[in-house]
């Protein structure tokens, strides 16, 4: 049961998402914001910080357990319209779980998600649909349906969710696809794409409904370098030109240094740190510190020197 109705009228008008700009395609020439790398000792920023609008998405003391294994453990959180806020968080910390929460995949066991003002955990059927009709959500494994060609892919929520004609649904996709770079590849189907075409599908697929939140599931992860930076870049552009407010999980330091008008890190259950980028890279907690440098826990290391047998202690 899809709820058809849409009182934006935005399902409606197929051009509504704004002409492509060939610079969000190729990247040149369009950066409204020095791309250097911070890092703790870089002395530099790469996006000014911005306070964002009024809570867009709202957590407050979230618990989430499956069985015995507690992953969120009372988190509150505020997300502000049209900030960029980076997640980062070792793996298996909830931060996907986090993501789900707040479109209603998953319920919290304890405590409420709002996303505008609505309480999802508690929402009906209908009112879930409403929201994720404003919600794009790029998953980790992109989770392209292999069955299907990659127009079709790109053009399923608009199917489902709108009553755009045949042509109107095959201009937006167009335009979308064109926006991710991959402009014509519509009759390819999905399984025969690479990891990282996959992700640009994928994000060609949650961009188009014209959201007004994205989250991004490790979006640049086994992209290479050059790709990455244009998912970067796409990122910030669907942010500052579109205006759409974006939740970014991600192990990319250099890709949230970048976007981050905010970022987070996500601990044990608990957000310990959260701040804008430079205070956050700057910050002086140890766990901040090993994450942003890539430094292995050293109980968990010698773990692995014991189980290799190159542990000194053991010689
Ligand atoms: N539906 C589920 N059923 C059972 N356990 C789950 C479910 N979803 C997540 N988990 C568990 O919750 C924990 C957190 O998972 P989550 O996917 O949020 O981690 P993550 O921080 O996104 O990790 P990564 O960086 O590796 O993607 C993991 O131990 C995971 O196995
Ligand atoms: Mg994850």
């Amino acid at each position: 049961m899809t709820d058809q109705s849409d009182n934006t009228g935005r399902d409606s008008d197929a051009t509504a998402l704004p002409a492509v700009d060939e610079h969000l395609v190729s990247g040149a020439g369009w950066r409204p914001y020095p791309a250097t790398m911070l890092g703790p000792e870089s002395g530099t920023i790469a996006r000014a910080y911005r306070p964002g609008g009024d809570t867009l998405v709202r957590l407050d003391n979230v618990y989430k357990s499956f069985g015995s294994l507690r992953v969120l453990n009372g988190v509150s959180l505020d997300i502000k319209r049209g900030q960029t806020t980076v997640i980062i968080g070792p793996s298996g910390t909830g931060k996907s779980v986090l993501l789900k929460l707040i479109v209603g995949l998953l319920t919290p066991d304890r405590g409420d998600a709002y996303y505008d003002g609505k309480c999802v955990n508690t929402m009906s059927a209908s009112g879930l649909v409403g929201i994720r009709k404003e919600i794009g959500f790029l998953f980790q494994m992109s989770a392209l349906f292999d069955s299907m060609d990659v127009g079709q892919n790109v053009e399923f929520p608009l199917v489902e969710h709108t009553r755009m004609t045949e042509a109107q649904r095959d201009e937006r996709v167009d335009r979308v696809l064109r926006m991710v770079g991959l402009s014509g590849l519509q009759r390819k189907w999905a399984s025969s794409m690479s990891g990282g075409q996959k992700k640009r599908v994928a994000l060609a697929r949650a961009i188009v409904l014209e959201p007004r939140l994205v989250m991004y599931d490790e979006p640049t992860t086994g992209l290479d370098p050059i790709r990455a930076d244009l998912i970067n870049e796409l990122i910030i552009a669907l942010n500052t030109k579109f205006g759409i407010t974006s939740i970014v999980v991600t192990h990319d330091m250099a890709s949230a240094a970048k976007i981050a008008d905010r970022m987070l890190l996500l601990y044990d259950g608990n957000i310990i740190c959260d701040g804008d980028p430079e205070t956050f890279l700057r910050s002086e907690n140890p766990l901040v510190q090993r994450f942003i440098q890539g430094q292995a826990d050293q109980i968990e290391l010698e773990s692995i020197r014991q189980g290799l047998g190159t542990d000194k202690s053991a010689e």
